[in-house]
Protein backbone atom coordinates (compact mmCIF):
# COMPACT_ATOMS: atom_id res chain seq x y z
CA UNK A 1 0.00 0.00 0.00
CA UNK A 2 2.20 2.54 1.05
CA UNK A 3 5.08 2.89 -1.48
CA UNK A 4 7.96 4.18 1.49
CA UNK A 5 6.90 2.23 4.50
CA UNK A 6 10.34 2.74 6.64
CA UNK A 7 8.80 4.67 9.20
CA UNK A 8 6.10 2.20 9.99
CA UNK A 9 8.72 -0.59 9.97
CA UNK A 10 10.66 1.02 11.97
CA UNK A 11 8.03 1.27 14.47
CA UNK A 12 7.44 -2.38 14.21
CA UNK A 13 10.67 -2.94 14.99
CA UNK A 14 11.61 -4.77 11.35
CA UNK A 15 15.28 -4.73 10.32
CA UNK A 16 15.36 -1.58 7.42
CA UNK A 17 18.71 -0.99 5.06
CA UNK A 18 18.43 2.41 6.67
CA UNK A 19 16.66 4.50 9.09
CA UNK A 20 13.59 6.78 8.43
CA UNK A 21 14.11 10.36 8.86
CA UNK A 22 11.34 13.53 9.43
CA UNK A 23 11.78 16.11 11.57
CA UNK A 24 9.64 17.85 14.02
CA UNK A 25 8.31 21.36 12.94
CA UNK A 26 9.23 19.88 9.61
CA UNK A 27 6.09 22.18 8.16
CA UNK A 28 6.71 25.52 8.96
CA UNK A 29 8.66 29.05 9.01
CA UNK A 30 11.97 27.76 7.40
CA UNK A 31 10.42 26.90 4.40
CA UNK A 32 9.46 30.25 1.64
CA UNK A 33 6.43 28.49 0.42
CA UNK A 34 4.88 28.34 4.27
CA UNK A 35 5.96 32.26 4.78
CA UNK A 36 4.28 33.12 1.60
CA UNK A 37 0.70 31.21 2.93
CA UNK A 38 1.47 32.54 6.45
CA UNK A 39 1.32 36.31 4.97
CA UNK A 40 -1.69 35.84 3.59
CA UNK A 41 -4.10 34.04 6.31
CA UNK A 42 -3.78 34.11 10.16
CA UNK A 43 -2.34 30.69 11.93
CA UNK A 44 -5.80 29.05 13.49
CA UNK A 45 -7.01 29.89 9.34
CA UNK A 46 -4.18 27.57 8.47
CA UNK A 47 -4.71 25.18 10.92
CA UNK A 48 -8.71 24.92 9.78
CA UNK A 49 -9.05 25.39 6.42
CA UNK A 50 -8.11 21.59 4.86
CA UNK A 51 -7.06 22.66 1.82
CA UNK A 52 -4.45 24.70 3.61
CA UNK A 53 -3.35 22.46 6.37
CA UNK A 54 -3.16 19.69 4.04
CA UNK A 55 -1.04 21.80 1.77
CA UNK A 56 1.60 22.98 4.21
CA UNK A 57 1.65 19.16 5.47
CA UNK A 58 2.95 18.49 1.99
CA UNK A 59 5.50 20.87 0.82
CA UNK A 60 8.41 19.96 3.02
CA UNK A 61 8.07 16.27 1.50
CA UNK A 62 7.93 18.04 -1.70
CA UNK A 63 10.67 19.67 -0.94
CA UNK A 64 13.12 17.42 0.73
CA UNK A 65 11.32 13.67 0.45
CA UNK A 66 10.97 12.52 4.62
CA UNK A 67 10.12 9.71 5.06
CA UNK A 68 6.79 10.71 6.89
CA UNK A 69 4.60 13.55 7.34
CA UNK A 70 2.62 15.16 9.81
CA UNK A 71 -0.32 17.07 9.78
CA UNK A 72 -0.07 20.80 9.75
CA UNK A 73 -1.84 21.69 13.56
CA UNK A 74 -1.41 22.53 16.39
CA UNK A 75 -1.75 20.65 19.92
CA UNK A 76 -3.71 23.57 21.31
CA UNK A 77 -6.68 23.44 19.03
CA UNK A 78 -7.73 20.73 21.67
CA UNK A 79 -8.07 23.23 24.13
CA UNK A 80 -10.13 25.34 22.16
CA UNK A 81 -12.19 22.69 20.98
CA UNK A 82 -12.87 22.12 24.98
CA UNK A 83 -14.71 25.75 25.38
CA UNK A 84 -11.06 27.37 26.60
CA UNK A 85 -10.07 30.50 24.16
CA UNK A 86 -7.27 30.22 22.62
CA UNK A 87 -4.78 33.12 20.72
CA UNK A 88 -1.91 32.88 18.51
CA UNK A 89 -0.49 36.37 18.76
CA UNK A 90 2.02 37.17 15.90
CA UNK A 91 5.60 37.41 17.83
CA UNK A 92 4.29 36.49 20.96
CA UNK A 93 2.84 32.95 20.97
CA UNK A 94 -0.02 31.19 22.47
CA UNK A 95 -2.18 33.73 24.69
CA UNK A 96 -5.45 32.18 26.32
CA UNK A 97 -7.06 34.90 27.97
CA UNK A 98 -9.14 32.82 30.15
CA UNK A 99 -7.00 30.60 31.90
CA UNK A 100 -8.17 28.08 34.37
CA UNK A 101 -7.38 28.73 38.20
CA UNK A 102 -10.14 27.71 39.79
CA UNK A 103 -13.31 25.30 40.08
CA UNK A 104 -15.56 27.50 38.44
CA UNK A 105 -13.36 28.04 35.55
CA UNK A 106 -12.93 24.16 35.63
CA UNK A 107 -16.84 23.80 35.26
CA UNK A 108 -17.20 25.97 32.14
CA UNK A 109 -14.75 23.14 30.43
CA UNK A 110 -16.54 20.52 28.19
CA UNK A 111 -15.46 17.30 26.70
CA UNK A 112 -16.17 17.99 23.27
CA UNK A 113 -17.45 16.07 20.27
CA UNK A 114 -14.78 15.43 17.99
CA UNK A 115 -16.70 15.70 14.64
CA UNK A 116 -18.61 18.53 15.67
CA UNK A 117 -15.60 20.87 16.77
CA UNK A 118 -12.27 19.31 15.49
CA UNK A 119 -14.20 18.12 11.88
CA UNK A 120 -11.76 20.48 10.23
CA UNK A 121 -8.80 18.07 11.54
CA UNK A 122 -10.45 15.23 9.95
CA UNK A 123 -11.00 16.94 6.50
CA UNK A 124 -7.95 17.89 6.65
CA UNK A 125 -6.16 14.65 7.08
CA UNK A 126 -8.34 12.98 4.78
CA UNK A 127 -7.46 15.08 2.16
CA UNK A 128 -3.52 15.12 2.85
CA UNK A 129 -3.68 11.21 2.61
CA UNK A 130 -5.09 11.96 -1.08
CA UNK A 131 -2.14 14.33 -1.75
CA UNK A 132 0.64 12.56 -0.24
CA UNK A 133 -0.81 9.26 -2.52
CA UNK A 134 0.35 6.72 -0.55
CA UNK A 135 3.93 7.69 -0.71
CA UNK A 136 4.70 7.94 2.55
CA UNK A 137 2.90 7.96 6.30
CA UNK A 138 0.79 10.72 7.86
CA UNK A 139 1.80 10.99 11.28
CA UNK A 140 -1.34 12.51 13.56
CA UNK A 141 -0.40 14.24 17.21
CA UNK A 142 -1.50 15.46 20.30
CA UNK A 143 -0.03 17.30 23.11
CA UNK A 144 0.09 15.71 26.51
CA UNK A 145 -2.49 16.10 29.02
CA UNK A 146 0.18 17.43 31.53
CA UNK A 147 1.53 19.80 27.90
CA UNK A 148 -1.74 21.11 27.48
CA UNK A 149 -2.62 22.15 31.04
CA UNK A 150 0.56 24.09 31.41
CA UNK A 151 -0.81 25.80 28.38
CA UNK A 152 -4.63 26.30 30.03
CA UNK A 153 -3.26 27.14 33.45
CA UNK A 154 -0.40 29.54 32.61
CA UNK A 155 -2.32 31.71 29.74
CA UNK A 156 0.88 31.80 27.89
CA UNK A 157 4.46 30.08 27.02
CA UNK A 158 6.52 30.01 30.00
CA UNK A 159 10.10 29.17 31.04
CA UNK A 160 8.88 28.05 34.42
CA UNK A 161 5.50 26.96 34.47
CA UNK A 162 4.97 28.23 37.35
CA UNK A 163 1.21 29.28 37.55
CA UNK A 164 0.87 25.54 36.14
CA UNK A 165 3.03 23.84 38.63
CA UNK A 166 1.12 26.02 41.69
CA UNK A 167 -2.26 25.21 40.13
CA UNK A 168 -1.36 21.47 40.96
CA UNK A 169 0.42 21.74 44.01
CA UNK A 170 -2.07 23.60 45.66
CA UNK A 171 -5.38 22.26 43.88
CA UNK A 172 -4.26 18.74 43.23
CA UNK A 173 -7.78 17.65 43.11
CA UNK A 174 -8.87 19.89 40.28
CA UNK A 175 -5.89 19.83 38.36
CA UNK A 176 -6.54 15.66 38.49
CA UNK A 177 -10.05 16.44 37.11
CA UNK A 178 -8.45 18.88 34.19
CA UNK A 179 -5.50 16.32 33.19
CA UNK A 180 -8.80 13.71 33.17
CA UNK A 181 -10.92 15.95 30.81
CA UNK A 182 -7.83 16.63 28.75
CA UNK A 183 -7.20 13.30 28.27
CA UNK A 184 -11.08 11.28 27.52
CA UNK A 185 -10.86 14.25 25.03
CA UNK A 186 -7.41 13.88 23.59
CA UNK A 187 -8.39 9.72 23.38
CA UNK A 188 -11.56 10.71 21.39
CA UNK A 189 -9.71 12.94 19.13
CA UNK A 190 -6.47 10.97 18.32
CA UNK A 191 -9.41 7.64 17.67
CA UNK A 192 -10.93 9.92 14.94
CA UNK A 193 -7.29 10.84 13.40
CA UNK A 194 -6.49 7.74 12.91
CA UNK A 195 -10.09 6.57 11.58
CA UNK A 196 -9.45 9.54 9.26
CA UNK A 197 -6.05 8.30 8.01
CA UNK A 198 -3.67 8.80 9.84
CA UNK A 199 -0.82 5.73 9.88
CA UNK A 200 0.38 6.65 13.51
CA UNK A 201 -0.12 8.98 15.87
CA UNK A 202 3.02 11.48 18.33
CA UNK A 203 1.87 12.43 21.74
CA UNK A 204 4.03 15.53 22.31
CA UNK A 205 4.90 16.32 26.03
CA UNK A 206 7.12 19.26 24.95
CA UNK A 207 6.95 20.46 28.96
CA UNK A 208 7.16 17.09 30.81
CA UNK A 209 11.19 18.19 31.82
CA UNK A 210 9.41 20.82 34.34
CA UNK A 211 8.52 18.20 36.42
CA UNK A 212 10.42 16.20 39.24
CA UNK A 213 10.81 12.73 38.88
CA UNK A 214 8.06 11.53 41.35
CA UNK A 215 5.74 14.75 39.71
CA UNK A 216 6.25 13.26 36.38
CA UNK A 217 4.86 10.09 36.82
CA UNK A 218 1.69 11.94 38.88
CA UNK A 219 0.68 14.51 36.25
CA UNK A 220 2.44 13.57 33.11
CA UNK A 221 3.06 9.89 32.54
CA UNK A 222 -0.22 8.11 33.68
CA UNK A 223 -2.32 9.84 31.95
CA UNK A 224 -0.01 9.52 28.60
CA UNK A 225 0.09 5.80 29.40
CA UNK A 226 -4.06 5.75 29.54
CA UNK A 227 -3.69 7.08 25.82
CA UNK A 228 -1.11 4.54 25.26
CA UNK A 229 -3.08 1.99 26.66
CA UNK A 230 -6.41 3.19 24.45
CA UNK A 231 -4.83 3.74 21.32
CA UNK A 232 -2.64 0.63 20.68
CA UNK A 233 -4.59 -1.64 18.84
CA UNK A 234 -5.36 0.97 16.35
CA UNK A 235 -2.35 2.47 15.50
CA UNK A 236 1.04 2.87 17.11
CA UNK A 237 1.89 5.50 19.69
CA UNK A 238 4.91 7.64 19.80
CA UNK A 239 5.39 9.61 23.11
CA UNK A 240 8.36 12.73 22.80
CA UNK A 241 9.01 13.69 25.95
CA UNK A 242 11.46 16.75 26.08
CA UNK A 243 13.73 16.36 28.90
CA UNK A 244 11.98 13.34 30.16
CA UNK A 245 15.01 11.40 30.25
CA UNK A 246 14.81 10.65 33.69
CA UNK A 247 11.36 8.72 32.66
CA UNK A 248 12.77 6.70 29.99
CA UNK A 249 13.36 3.32 32.03
CA UNK A 250 9.74 4.04 32.86
CA UNK A 251 8.42 4.96 29.74
CA UNK A 252 10.34 2.22 27.84
CA UNK A 253 7.59 -0.37 29.91
CA UNK A 254 4.92 1.16 28.19
CA UNK A 255 2.88 -0.52 25.05
CA UNK A 256 4.17 2.33 23.28
CA UNK A 257 5.89 1.84 19.77
CA UNK A 258 8.58 4.42 19.98
CA UNK A 259 10.02 6.95 22.17
CA UNK A 260 11.26 10.12 21.34
CA UNK A 261 14.18 11.63 22.78
CA UNK A 262 15.80 15.13 23.23
CA UNK A 263 19.49 15.95 22.55
CA UNK A 264 20.46 15.90 26.61
CA UNK A 265 21.16 12.19 26.57
CA UNK A 266 23.43 10.44 24.13
CA UNK A 267 22.07 7.70 21.98
CA UNK A 268 24.07 4.83 24.36
CA UNK A 269 22.31 5.98 27.38
CA UNK A 270 18.86 6.00 26.00
CA UNK A 271 19.95 2.69 24.29
CA UNK A 272 20.67 1.12 27.87
CA UNK A 273 17.52 2.65 29.58
CA UNK A 274 15.36 1.20 27.43
CA UNK A 275 15.10 -2.61 26.29
CA UNK A 276 13.62 -3.59 22.87
CA UNK A 277 11.69 -0.20 22.00
CA UNK A 278 11.85 1.94 18.94
CA UNK A 279 13.70 5.27 19.59
CA UNK A 280 13.68 8.66 17.91
CA UNK A 281 15.45 11.74 17.69
CA UNK A 282 17.96 13.63 19.00
CA UNK A 283 19.51 16.17 17.46
CA UNK A 284 19.95 19.68 19.08
CA UNK A 285 18.12 21.82 16.36
CA UNK A 286 20.71 24.83 16.92
CA UNK A 287 22.77 22.31 15.42
CA UNK A 288 21.32 22.69 12.15
CA UNK A 289 23.21 26.23 12.34
CA UNK A 290 26.82 23.70 11.76
CA UNK A 291 27.89 23.43 8.01
CA UNK A 292 26.30 21.09 6.01
CA UNK A 293 29.50 18.91 6.16
CA UNK A 294 29.49 19.17 9.82
CA UNK A 295 25.57 18.23 9.87
CA UNK A 296 26.50 15.17 7.67
CA UNK A 297 29.22 14.02 10.10
CA UNK A 298 27.02 14.49 13.33
CA UNK A 299 23.98 12.56 11.70
CA UNK A 300 26.01 9.18 10.46
CA UNK A 301 27.52 9.38 13.82
CA UNK A 302 24.26 9.62 15.30
CA UNK A 303 22.73 6.83 13.66
CA UNK A 304 25.86 4.63 14.35
CA UNK A 305 25.34 5.56 17.95
CA UNK A 306 21.23 4.75 17.68
CA UNK A 307 22.01 1.85 15.69
CA UNK A 308 20.19 1.59 12.28
CA UNK A 309 17.27 -0.78 13.69
CA UNK A 310 14.44 0.28 15.80
CA UNK A 311 15.10 3.92 15.30
CA UNK A 312 13.69 7.07 13.47
CA UNK A 313 15.91 10.02 12.83
CA UNK A 314 14.88 13.37 13.91
CA UNK A 315 15.65 16.50 15.45
CA UNK A 316 15.16 16.32 19.55
CA UNK A 317 12.89 19.37 19.46
CA UNK A 318 10.64 21.53 16.80
CA UNK A 319 13.58 22.89 13.92
CA UNK A 320 13.97 26.74 14.26
CA UNK A 321 12.88 29.38 11.78
CA UNK A 322 15.89 30.64 10.43
CA UNK A 323 17.89 27.94 9.48
CA UNK A 324 19.32 27.72 6.11
CA UNK A 325 17.36 25.39 3.68
CA UNK A 326 20.49 23.82 2.40
CA UNK A 327 21.19 22.78 6.17
CA UNK A 328 17.74 20.84 6.44
CA UNK A 329 18.64 19.27 2.87
CA UNK A 330 22.08 17.92 4.62
CA UNK A 331 20.23 16.91 7.32
CA UNK A 332 17.89 14.55 4.73
CA UNK A 333 20.43 13.40 2.67
CA UNK A 334 23.17 12.20 5.45
CA UNK A 335 20.02 9.76 5.94
CA UNK A 336 19.19 8.54 2.67
CA UNK A 337 22.92 8.36 1.86
CA UNK A 338 23.77 6.61 4.86
CA UNK A 339 25.04 2.71 4.71
O1 LIG B 1 5.62 19.34 13.26
C1 LIG B 1 4.97 19.91 12.36
O2 LIG B 1 5.49 20.36 11.34
C2 LIG B 1 3.45 19.97 12.46
C3 LIG B 1 2.95 21.21 12.94
C4 LIG B 1 3.01 21.58 14.40
C5 LIG B 1 2.85 22.92 14.83
N1 LIG B 1 2.78 22.92 16.18
C6 LIG B 1 2.70 24.08 13.95
C7 LIG B 1 3.00 25.43 14.48
C8 LIG B 1 3.13 20.79 15.54
C9 LIG B 1 3.38 19.29 15.67
C10 LIG B 1 2.96 21.65 16.66
C11 LIG B 1 2.95 21.15 18.06
C12 LIG B 1 3.07 22.12 19.15
N2 LIG B 1 2.46 23.33 19.27
C13 LIG B 1 3.80 21.87 20.33
C14 LIG B 1 4.54 20.60 20.65
C15 LIG B 1 5.86 20.54 20.00
C16 LIG B 1 6.85 21.51 20.56
O3 LIG B 1 7.35 22.32 19.76
O4 LIG B 1 7.15 21.43 21.74
C17 LIG B 1 3.65 23.01 21.14
C18 LIG B 1 4.27 23.22 22.52
C19 LIG B 1 2.79 23.92 20.45
C20 LIG B 1 2.28 25.23 20.93
C21 LIG B 1 2.73 26.34 20.07
N3 LIG B 1 2.29 26.56 18.79
C22 LIG B 1 3.64 27.38 20.40
C23 LIG B 1 4.37 27.47 21.71
C24 LIG B 1 3.72 28.23 19.28
C25 LIG B 1 4.44 29.55 19.18
C26 LIG B 1 5.89 29.41 19.20
C27 LIG B 1 6.40 28.95 17.88
O5 LIG B 1 7.09 27.93 17.83
O6 LIG B 1 6.13 29.64 16.90
C28 LIG B 1 2.92 27.67 18.26
C29 LIG B 1 2.71 28.18 16.89
C30 LIG B 1 3.02 27.27 15.77
N4 LIG B 1 2.59 25.97 15.68
C31 LIG B 1 3.75 27.59 14.60
C32 LIG B 1 3.73 26.45 13.78
C33 LIG B 1 4.32 26.31 12.41
C34 LIG B 1 4.39 28.94 14.30
C35 LIG B 1 3.45 30.09 14.20
C36 LIG B 1 2.96 30.40 12.81
O7 LIG B 1 3.25 29.67 11.86
O8 LIG B 1 2.23 31.40 12.67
Amino acid sequence: MLKNDLYLRALKGESVTRPPVWMMRQAGRYLPEFMALKEKYDFFTRCQKPELASEITVQPIRRFGMDAAILFSDILVVPQAMNIEVQMKPNFGPYLPNPIRTAKDLDRVIIPDINESLGYVLEAIKMTKEKLDNEVPLIGFAGSPWTILCYCVQGQGSKTYDKAKKFCFTEPVLAHQLLQKITDTTIAYLKAKIEAGCDAVQIFDSWGGMLSPIDYQEFSWQYINQIIEALKDFAPVVVFGKGCGFALEKMAQSNASALGVDWTISPQNARALTNKITLQGNLDPTRLYSSPAIITDMVTQMIDGFGKDRYIVNLGHGILPDIPLENVSAFIEAVQNYR
